[in-house]
This record gives C-alpha cells, sequence and structure tokens, in this order.
C-alpha cells in the first residue's frame, strides 16, 4: 500500500515561484467569508466523496477545510484525487461558510471552508510512518527515529511551539530586571555537578581533552567576579548519567548569576519569572511560594522534594513513649491518604510489603492501634486529622539503620511509602493533580552528604556553596550537622530548580575544600582558575538554575522531558534518528590520537 518515491514520481510537481501566503490555516472565520485566500501546508487528511474532495490542510497554525468540485473545476479535482496525506499544497480560493450541518464545532476554523480554484502540489511524502492524529498511541521508538513526523502531531507542536514561548518570555523578563545574557563556553574543563563528563579529545594536543560542561557553574562565578553583577544564561548543559523520564544527557537550564544577594533577593527575582512562565501556559500561580527548611521537610514529608498536593505525614513518636512500635529515638510516622475508603485487605498486605521492602514495621490495623493505645491514638486522630475515610498508615523502624543520618533513612523510607500510597490510590481519587501547580522553597540544606562507597563526605549542591553563617564552626568539628546556603525550588514534587549562595572568599573556600578531602594541591589542579580568581575581588555572590525541559513538561501536561525536547536521546542514550553514538573512521581516531579498546 506505500507510495514508493518513484510512483509519486507519477505526480507533477508545482514550482513555489511567487506564490505567497494570505493566511495560516488557522486564522479564518465565518467573518471572513467572500475573501480570496491563500493556503500552504500539509495535507492532513483527505476524504473523497465521488464527486466532491474535502482536504483538511494543516500549517502549525490549525487546520483548514478546502473543497474541491468537479462540477465546478473538473481540471483541480481531477489533481486533487491525486493528494495523499504529508503531500505539500498551496490552494487557493474564495472563502464560503459551510452549511450548517457540516459546521465542525471542535475546530476553530470548523466554520469555513475554501472553494478550492487553484491548486499546486509543492511536494509527494511517502505514507507516513503512523498516524498524525493525537488520539493514536505510537511507539516511542518508532517516534523517535521519525522524529520530523513525529513533531508535526498537535501535541509535539503545541509542546514545541510552549517552549519557544517561554524561552522568550524568560528572556523578556530577566532583561526588564537589568539581567544580561551572557555565553560560556562548551568546550571547557570538567565542572563539578556530580556526574560523569562528555569529553571532546583535542587533535591539536593528543591525549588532552575539552569537556562539555555539566553547568555553566564556575564560568557564571567568574562572570560575578568581572563585575556584570546580574548573567542568566538559557543554557545546554551535559551530564553523563542514568537516564530517567526527567533527565536528558543534554538538557537545558535558565542559568542565573547575581552579585551582593541574599537568599530572598534570589527568590524575588524567581517567583515572578516563575510565575510569568506560568501565565505564558494559560496558569495563575500565587507567590510568594511557601519555604520549608530541608529538616521541616524530612519530618514532614521524608524527601527533599515534596509533592504538596499530599498532605504532610507526622511524627508521632512522641505520643507513644516505651511503646516498641519503632528503634529508640527514631520517629514513628503517621501517614494519612485522604478520601481513599477503607483498604481492602489485598491492599493492606501491598501496603505492608510496600514498607516491608523499605526496611519498615506497617501498622496498618488502626483498629487494633486503638485497642492497644486509646490514647496516643486520640492524640495522633487531633494532630494528623485523619477522618474514617482516609487511609492511616503508621510505620516505624524497629532496629537502628545504619548511616550517618539514621533518622533520615527511616523518614524517608517512609517518605516513599506515602508517595507509593497516593499513587496507588490516585487514579480513583485525583489526588495528583496535573493542572494543581505547588511550588515550594526547600531551604537550609545539609552542606555535605556521606559517601558510603568512597567513606567521604561530598558536597550535597556543589564545592562553591557557602555554609550557613551560624555553622562555620562546624566545617571540620561536625560536617554532618553543617548547613549550607542552598535552596531548591520544587513543583509537585520535581526538582525544577537548585541554587545557592556562593564562597566569595578564598579562605573559606580552601576550609571547604579540606573538608571534602581535597588536598590543596587537588583542588588547585582541578579549580586552581577560581581559586586564583576569588583573589581578585570576588563579590559575594549567588544564583540558582532552573530545568527548562522540567518546567515545560510540567506546564504541558507531559510526564517525560522527551516529550518537550524536539530531538531527544532515548534511555540509554541515543538518537535513534541519526544513530549516535557512532563509531568513527579509524583516520579519525588516529589523527586525534585514541585507540578504542574494546570491554
Ligand atoms: P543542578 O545540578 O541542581 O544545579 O541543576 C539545576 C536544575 O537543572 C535540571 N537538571 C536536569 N534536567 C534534565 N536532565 C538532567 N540530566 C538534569 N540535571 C539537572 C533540574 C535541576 O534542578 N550549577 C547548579 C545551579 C546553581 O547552583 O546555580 C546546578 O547545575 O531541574
Amino acid at each position: 500500500m506505500e507510495d514508493s518515491v518513484e510512483k509519486q514520481a507519477g505526480v507533477p510537481l508545482d514550482f513555489l515561484g511567487e506564490l505567497r501566503r494570505t493566511h495560516t490555516c488557522g486564522q479564518l472565520r465565518a467573518a471572513q467569508a467572500g475573501e480570496r485566500v491563500l493556503l500552504m501546508g500539509w495535507v492532513h487528511r483527505r476524504h473523497d466523496l465521488g464527486g466532491v474532495i474535502f482536504i483538511h490542510l494543516r500549517d502549525r497554525d490549525g487546520i483548514t477545510q478546502a473543497v474541491f468540485h468537479e462540477d465546478v473545476d473538473p481540471v483541480i479535482h481531477q489533481k486533487a484525487e491525486m493528494l495523499r496525506p504529508e503531500y505539500v499544497v498551496a490552494v487557493e480560493g474564495v472563502l464560503a461558510r459551510r452549511t450548517p450541518e457540516t459546521v465542525n464545532p471542535n475546530v476553530e476554523t470548523g466554520e469555513v471552508e475554501v472553494q478550492a480554484a487553484k491548486l499546486w502540489i509543492l511536494n509527494v511524502s511517502k505514507v507516513p510512518p503512523f498516524p498524525l492524529d493525537e488520539t493514536v498511541n505510537v511507539g516511542e521508538d518508532a517516534r523517535l527515529k521519525y522524529r520530523y513526523v513525529d513533531l508535526r502531531r498537535p501535541q509535539m507542536q503545541r509542546n514545541i511551539i510552549l517552549r519557544s514561548r517561554i524561552s522568550f518570555a524568560v528572556r523578556e523578563f530577566l532583561t526588564s530586571q537589568g539581567f544580561l545574557e551572557i555565553e560560556t563556553p562548551f568546550m571547557t574543563r570538567s565542572t563539578p555537578e556530580g556526574a560523569r563528563d562528555y569529553l571532546v579529545p583535542s587533535r591539536v594536543q593528543p591525549g588532552s581533552f575539552y569537556a562539555l560542561p555539566q553547568s555553566p557553574q564556575i564560568f557564571k562565578q567568574l562572570l560575578m567576579i568581572s563585575g556584570f553583577e546580574k548573567y542568566f544564561q538559557i543554557v545546554r548543559c551535559f551530564r553523563d548519567e542514568d537516564l530517567r523520564a526527567d533527565r536528558q544527557p543534554e538538557f537545558t537550564q535558565i542559568d542565573i548569576e547575581m552579585s551582593f544577594p541574599q537568599q530572598e533577593r534570589i527568590f524575588e527575582v524567581v517567583e515572578p519569572l516563575v510565575e510569568r512562565v506560568c501565565r505564558v501556559a494559560g496558569f495563575e500561580v500565587p507567590a510568594p511560594f511557601p519555604r520549608l527548611t530541608y529538616a521541616q521537610a524530612m519530618r514532614s514529608y521524608g524527601i527533599d522534594k515534596p509533592d504538596l498536593r499530599i498532605p504532610p505525614f507526622h511524627c508521632v513518636e512522641d505520643l507513644f513513649p516505651g511503646s516498641g512500635l519503632t528503634g529508640d529515638g527514631l520517629p514513628l510516622v503517621a501517614i494519612r491518604i485522604p478520601n481513599t475508603g477503607a483498604p481492602t485487605r489485598k491492599e493492606r498486605d501491598e501496603l505492608k510489603i510496600q514498607g516491608q521492602e523499605r526496611g519498615l514495621r506497617v501498622y496498618d490495623d488502626v483498629k487494633r492501634l486503638d485497642r492497644d493505645f486509646p490514647e496516643p491514638m486520640a492524640a495522633l486522630r487531633e494532630r494528623t486529622g485523619v477522618t474514617e475515610n482516609d487511609l492511616l498508615l503508621v510505620a516505624g523502624w524497629t532496629a537502628a539503620p545504619q548511616g550517618q543520618r539514621p533518622e533520615e533513612t527511616v523518614l524517608q523510607a517512609c517518605g516513599q511509602l506515602r508517595l507509593h500510597a497516593a499513587q496507588k490510590y490516585n487514579h480513583r481519587h485525583g489526588l495528583l493533580d496535573p493542572r494543581q501547580f505547588r511550588f515550594v522553597w526547600v531551604l537550609d540544606f545539609p552542606m555535605f552528604e556521606w559517601d558510603e562507597q568512597e567513606s567521604r563526605w561530598n558536597a550535597a549542591h556543589h564545592p562553591f556553596t557557602s555554609v550557613h553563617d551560624d555553622d562555620l564552626e562546624k566545617l571540620t568539628a561536625n560536617p554532618a550537622r553543617c548547613r549550607a546556603k542552598s535552596y531548591d525550588l520544587v513543583l509537585n514534587g520535581v526538582e525544577l530548580g537548585s541554587g545557592s549562595i556562593r564562597i566569595h572568599r578564598r579562605d573559606v573556600q580552601s576550609k571547604v575544600f579540606a573538608a571534602l578531602g581535597f588536598s590543596e594541591e587537588e583542588a588547585r589542579m582541578r579549580f586552581g582558575f577560581l581559586l586564583d580568581a576569588l583573589e581578585y575581588g570576588a563579590p559575594p555572590h549567588g544564583g540558582i538554575a532552573l530545568g527548562l525541559d522540567r518546567m515545560v513538561m510540567i506546564l504541558a501536561g507531559e510526564t517525560s522531558i522527551r516529550d518537550v525536547i524536539p530531538f531527544p536521546k532515548t534511555a540509554r542514550g541515543t538518537d535513534l534518528m541519526c544513530d549516535a553514538p557512532a563509531p568513527v573512521p579509524d583516520r579519525q581516531l588516529r589523527e586525534l590520537g585514541i585507540s578504542v579498546t574494546k570491554r
């Protein structure tokens, strides 16, 4: 059934010549009836009713119907018979109102049609690899292989257009606030964002490599030292890390840096920026956004990126002293999921297993808890606000978990159970409404994270982040309790952005490097140029980077960032369309002084 290009060769093609469109396919309305119009686009659908052919003509703006009547003009009707989906055409004719019974109320142009008087076939098309209707579910591999066709689908057109409008709004807003858009290099040295680097070999210096930036972090700090005061960039970043639905190896940040800011100053810029961006997508979000410290987020949600659409959990160990429901000094957590109705036996068992897999003991038998602990349970009800129609899970940990912050391990497990339960009941109760946008700032993160494998402290954000003024003393004595001047912007459980106030003093930066276990020599080797720059009058500075792809994903109502990136990679980091990564000819490798060994 597939029309080969050879077979299509029989279709006489016309030249574009001096033809100009008068309108787009989304513009025409009944008020313009009687006007002569010329439209160009793709044949979306063709209905051949014998003497009358209807064409749905599509461009990026919409779809307009064109009609070819055999009895009015047999020659052009005959030409229209040759049209197939995705042929590229120009149609000229008079715009007419449709008869009432043929009006299509589902499309904005549904009251009119073009009575075609001229038709130019500008190009033919093979049968598309999949239909372009929104309703059709197409496998992602096929969509990525034929991405240029996939991108024609209305959903993808909408997403990419939204992305462009958001980028424009970001530029417009930040420029109006005195920020300068400044570019930073892509071929650079390794940047410390915690992932692996993508390397670019140098031909003129065989054996030496550039690294693609994981973020412009160091350069934006240098720009503050250079006196530009307010910088932004909509910039591509590259990270070789395990991919997920909200991660790509190359992705885009809205990167921002300011001189002389407090944390609040950064929020004062980001909140109206985000309000503006949401408005572009048709949503009003009320700023200022709520704020939670990391410690509060952990004790209420068990995660540093809480989804505020689900109610917080409550630590209730103080109500059950000596009960043995949780380990000594460890949290006992009451998780409430509203409006679920009573769980079935099977559901209860499943939730228990989910808890066990995370090391938790789940007390799901509320009647039994009421019987064994009547007073504490009454106090628990008051604290959590749980009603008869809600799901209540009480979870604890009987033996102390390993690690530097054991209470956190328990809270995290409870946080995962809370999310699991919410997702499980979501289909029934629509708890996780994608059109509800609940932003929250999470502040005062720990400065360091313990790396079990390497038995050392890592920077929780990055090593240029300032220590909390009150915790400077703890830097060497008690790194586990050191807080950073860092903050995340979280939306519906997704980390949208992350930033910090930076270290601007050379002596403090050295102390932090030392706490991270870098020798002075190692620090010099990796970041010597930054350390030097800190010695030439570095102003206090700070900033943030927002993930543009993630933001557009959520605002477009998508669940994968691949659906808002024109040419994304698969979860294995492959570009299925151009088949990258790919081996390169030996000659090219020799020139670079590279030999490849098979693993
Ligand atoms: P961070 O590493 O937290 O901070 O990144 C900032 C934001 O970028 C987005 N993001 C990603 N999006 C898609 N795919 C990925 N692989 C990916 N990795 C990160 C997230 C994240 O919140 N230089 C610091 C920022 C700063 O301190 O100013 C940085 O890059 O939305």
